[in-house]
């Protein structure tokens, strides 16, 4: 047979020689050693734009390669030859070709559909005499193999193996040639819409394998549990092919059971007491061995693997494991690497299950295709759930005018196979995982019965997890096709609103918090529902990393480029960057934020003691250390640890073995669950639960004695002290224009008001900007009305007058004391609003004085509706580093709750700043300066210090980046008359 260039578009046509899915595990021979070796590494590599500009023949054993490049394998193609084989491509839900050329299904592109040519050579091991085949474990999207010139075989479905055998055309000696043409679009295209980067290559490795006269084809172990969980029976079943005869044995703990082989399949049984059971919180795990022996009892082939036991089930409309309501509490993960894209390493993912784990993250969604092997690997070992996601997502197919009617797969016949075929893959491949718990029919999809009859599949073949898909919402002719109801960015209100009315099936939010930017604002509102209903069984956040890539800009500067910046076109640009990690892995603050909210725990101090309430399914908060602290004025004074038992679902008190003094300060008592031993994911004393209590005790005032002058100037008012003097101009500025501290000037910039933020994307999906226009402009172009002072000999009071932009009014009220103490104090005189992005003042300082100190929360940034990851305490950071590198600099870095703050150079030298709890923001931009900015790179030079102060700030919001706002009480209302105020004064220096 010959390859034929029809079957890119040919739906039914997905495989061609493909050797049947199986588990994936390790073979080894007799001696021990791998029955694989490894084909990855340089590869000669050919570019071409069009199948048709591609050497046709270059598979020919005498075809000369010599002169090629070389491309690595794993890798993408995009990715390497510094541009010289294309742009990786990012679009959402719209095809990539889309505007370009017009396509209908099963088309591919015809002007642009890149193909690579690969060329290896390889030898056979002298040791093997079986069969010669060979596994790639990732080609997107479609890729036909050569061997020594004979067609091999032709595959679709970039995220699982596929297996050929090339025993009838290898040379058993010398050299062979290895030949494999991958092309970019295929009709798997229309089937692979995912909202990530289209690229295109062999991006997960490739091995030759042999196998044994009798092979282990297959393995499916099942781990099973007695009804009340007391007992367990390991159950292996063998499918064989070869000779099949000898035995098989199965290995457990020490134990062995055997098997005379006789034929194709065979059964192993071994029983185990009281097994550990399987979970996220304690993933016990069983090591097994199965062994092929031939009819002379040599050993033929081994195989190792873990076991987990654990039951998942749906029990009276609940998902249960091991007998107990599951909680998720999960994040959505695209495999990434910035350099590598979805050719990601083991280091990537070990790094993703630890931070996860360390995260209080006890489940992943594979969205949306099956990953690496390797991690669910992982995932058994370190625990995490698993809802394992078939390479399905045709998006595009239903946003178009005819919707529904045009929807891929739908109802279609031609395309069912292609769909079964890749749930096929999927199930056979990680059937074996303890961590997989779901299977899931891919991301929007839309309905239909292709997809029900996926369902089907996968219930029927695998009875012991549930079936997933979220597509029922859109499409509700075939309800059975879930098993949960699964919803995306469905706000929390609602939810409960649809549980009310349609409690039958377990819920989940198989997205929701979607974490673009500055994001993920009251999640809480959504983690709090899975405490009070019984159906709402958790989500998983959108999403967990930025899919940015390391590219020059062009200043020549390395950076993180996300869509468009390739010139690829169509893009949907910085849509691409959800996640609560940056693309080069260091954390964003969400991260912060979900691990409040995930936490097992809720810890609730008080001034006598500490409440805990273990909402864990299985582990006794005893196995913790509870660190129990008191602080004062964010300096720990105290500190005790003990021991609480809290079972799961009980609550447990503990006396707080100090008493919180009356005296003034502020207080704090923090109390944390602390790992008590290493874990594998985190070292001792990794707090995976906290609470606060917080107290503030006011000390009364001393009024302030020291001298202070008021100098009445034509065009400025001076106010003078011992260490200080300040100056408002009344002229067109109209502001305080200096103050200086022990003879050095603090301010660059003269004060202004300040309404506005820095739009984040949510904001601007939201509409913002056009909802609160008026307020752009109010704090750039106020100008002074009136001003006039007055004195009483120990504070001179300053009144300025400003009209607004837009008809309103604000005053400003300066109450200098002699000890160049500045209470400020802004009034709105405006009508009252429903919302403003920030009502406060703004300070700019000169670029030295960038170190902030302040006592409010933290210790990373927060927003009226972002504390669920922060607490009450004394902390720091650098101005000049404080905005966070989204894709589209925004809003980003302030701080809430604040009581007092230093805003100091080096030497400790600054302003000092306090107040009753308000927002805190240091950046060396203005807001209008990073607005302006819509890469990193565009910001201007960092040459000054931008102090807000502000009663209040606008929430982040999350629930979306298409409309959702932050929620009503997380909007700065202003009544007239709304009055902030705070001080300001110099510190440090010499005496
Ligand atoms: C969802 C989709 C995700 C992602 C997200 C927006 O609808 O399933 O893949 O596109 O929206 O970031």
């Amino acid at each position: 047979m010959e390859f034929d260039p029809k079957w890119l578009t040919d739906p039914q046509v997905f495989q061609v020689n493909r050797l049947p899915a199986h588990a994936s595990y390790m073979v080894r021979g007799a001696d021990g050693a791998p029955l694989e070796q490894t084909l990855d590494g340089a590869w000669k590599f050919f570019y071409a734009q069009t199948p048709g500009a591609s050497p046709q023949e270059f598979y020919r054993e005498g075809y000369d390669v010599s002169g090629w490049d070389e491309i690595a394998v794993p890798g993408y193609i995009q990715l390497q030859g510094g541009g010289k084989y294309g742009t990786p491509h990012y679009v959402n839900t719209q095809y990539p070709w889309d505007g370009h050329e017009r396509l209908e299904p099963p088309a591919v592109p015809e002007r642009y559909n890149p193909v690579g040519c690969y060329v290896r050579g390889f030898a056979v091991p002298q040791s093997w005499d079986g069969p010669v085949c060979v596994r790639f474990d990732g080609v997107e999207t479609a890729f036909a193999v050569w061997c020594n010139g004979v067609f091999i075989g032709y595959s679709e479905d970039s995220f699982t193996p596929a297996e050929f055998d090339l025993t009838p055309a290898v040379h058993r000696d010398g050299e062979n040639r290895l030949a494999v043409r991958v092309y970019r679009f295929s009709s798997a295209s229309w089937l692979e819409d995912q909202d990530f980067w289209r690229m295109s290559g062999i991006f997960r490795s490739v091995a030759l394998f042999t196998k044994a006269q009798t092979h282990l084809a297959d393995l499916w172990v099942k781990p099973q549990l007695s009804e009340d969980l007391a007992a367990g029976t390991l159950r292996a079943e063998l499918k064989l092919e070869g000779m099949c005869v000898g035995e098989a044995t199965l290995t457990l703990d020490g134990k062995t059971v055997l098997a005379p082989v006789t034929g194709g399949h065979a059964v192993l049984e071994l029983p185990v007491e009281r097994p550990r059971l399987w979970s996220a919180e304690a993933p016990e795990l069983y090591t097994y061995e199965v062994t092929l022996t031939d009819a002379a009892g040599h050993l033929l082939e081994t195989v190792r693997g873990k076991a987990g036991f654990r039951r998942f089930e749906l029990r009276d409309g609940l998902m249960l494991l091991n007998g107990r309501r599951i909680v998720f509490k999960g994040v959505n993960r695209h495999e990434w690497n910035c350099r590598t894209g979805r050719a990601v390493t083991m280091e990537d993912m070990v790094s993703d299950v630890r931070a996860m784990k360390q995260n209080n993250i006890n489940a992943v969604r594979t969205s949306h295709y099956p990953n690496r092997t390797e991690w669910y690997d992982l995932c058994d070992e370190y625990g995490l759930y698993v809802i394992d996601e078939t390479n399905l997502e045709t998006h595009g197919t239903w946003q178009r005018p005819d919707g529904a009617e045009s929807a891929l797969p739908g109802d279609r016949p031609e395309w069912l196979g292609a769909v079964l075929d890749r749930a096929n893959s999927m199930l056979q491949r990680d059937k074996n995982h303890a961590s997989v718990l779901i299977w899931s029919c891919g991301n929007e999809s839309f309905g239909g019965r292709d997809i029900y009859e996926m369902s089907r599949f996968f219930r029927e073949t695998d009875p012991t997890r549930l079936v997933h898909y979220e597509g029922v919402f859109h499409d509700r002719r075939y309800p059975d096709t879930s098993d949960m109801e699964s919803q995306m960015y469905t706000p929390a209100a609602d939810v409960a609103a649809f549980l009310e009315k349609h409690p039958e099936k377990p819920f989940i939010m198989c997205e929701y918090m979607h974490a673009m930017g500055n994001s993920c604002g009251a999640m809480d509102r959504y983690t709090r529902m899975t405490d009070v209903i019984p159906q709402y069984q958790g989500g998983f956040i959108w999403d967990w990393v930025d899919q940015g890539i390391e590219t020059d800009n062009c200043l020549g500067e390395r950076c993180l480029a996300c869509g468009g910046d390739f010139g690829d076109r169509p893009s949907d640009f910085e849509f691409v960057g959800n996640g609560l990690l940056f693309a080069d892995r260091t954390p964003t603050p969400k991260l912060a934020q979900a691990k409040g909210c995930y936490q097992d725990f809720d810890i609730l101090p008080d001034e006598t003691g500490v409440t805990v309430k273990n909402k864990s399914l299985f582990t006794d908060t005893a196995d913790y250390v509870l660190l129990v602290e008191l602080t004062k004025n964010g300096a720990r004074v105290k500190s005790s640890e003990c021991s609480l038992q809290a079972v799961p679902g009980e609550t447990a008190r503990a006396e707080l073995p100090f008493a919180v003094p009356q005296a003034p300060g502020e207080y704090t008592v923090d109390a944390s669950l602390c790992l008590r031993e290493n874990a594998r994911w985190a070292a001792k004393g990794h707090c995976v639960a906290f609470g606060q209590w917080h107290i503030s005790r006011k000390a009364p005032e001393k009024p302030c004695t020291l001298p202070v002058t008021l100098v009445e100037g034509d065009c400025n008012i001076g106010v003078h002290g011992r260490d200080f003097s300040l100056l408002f101009t009344k002229n067109a500025q109209g502001s305080v224009i200096s103050y200086r501290w022990k003879g050095r000037e603090l301010l660059q910039r003269p004060i202004a008001l300040n309404f506005w933020r820095a739009p984040t994307d949510n904001d601007t999906a939201a509409g913002m900007e056009l909802a609160h226009l008026p307020f752009k402009t109010a704090g750039l172009y106020a100008k002074l009305r009136r001003a006039k002072a007055e004195t009483d000999g120990t504070s001179v009071r300053i009144h300025a007058k400003y009209a607004l932009p837009g008809g309103a009014r604000a005053n400003v009220t300066y109450t200098i004391t002699g000890d160049g103490k500045v209470e400020a104090a802004l009034k709105w005189k405006g009508k009252a609003v429903e919302s403003v992005p920030e009502f406060g003042l703004m300070l700019t300082l000169p670029a030295e004085y960038r170190n902030v100190a302040y006592y409010g929360m933290g210790p990373g940034e927060t927003y009226s509706d972002f504390t669920s990851g922060a607490h009450m305490g004394l902390f720091g950071f650098d101005a000049h580093t404080a905005l966070q590198p989204y894709f589209n600099p925004q809003e980003s870095g302030a701080r809430t709750g604040v009581q007092a703050a230093a805003v100091t150079d080096a030497a400790g030298f600054g302003l000092c700043l306090a107040g009753n709890g308000f927002m805190l923001s240091a950046l060396p931009y203005t807001p209008h300066e990073v607005e302006n900015a819509r890469r990193q790179y565009e910001l201007p030079p960092k040459v000054k210090t931008v102090v807000r102060c502000a009663k209040g700030q606008l929430g982040v919001a999350g629930d979306n980046t298409w409309g959702a706002g932050p929620h009503a009480e997380y909007h700065v209302a202003l009544e007239k008359g709304e009055t902030f105020r705070f001080t300001f004064g110099g510190m440090g220096g010499n005496g």
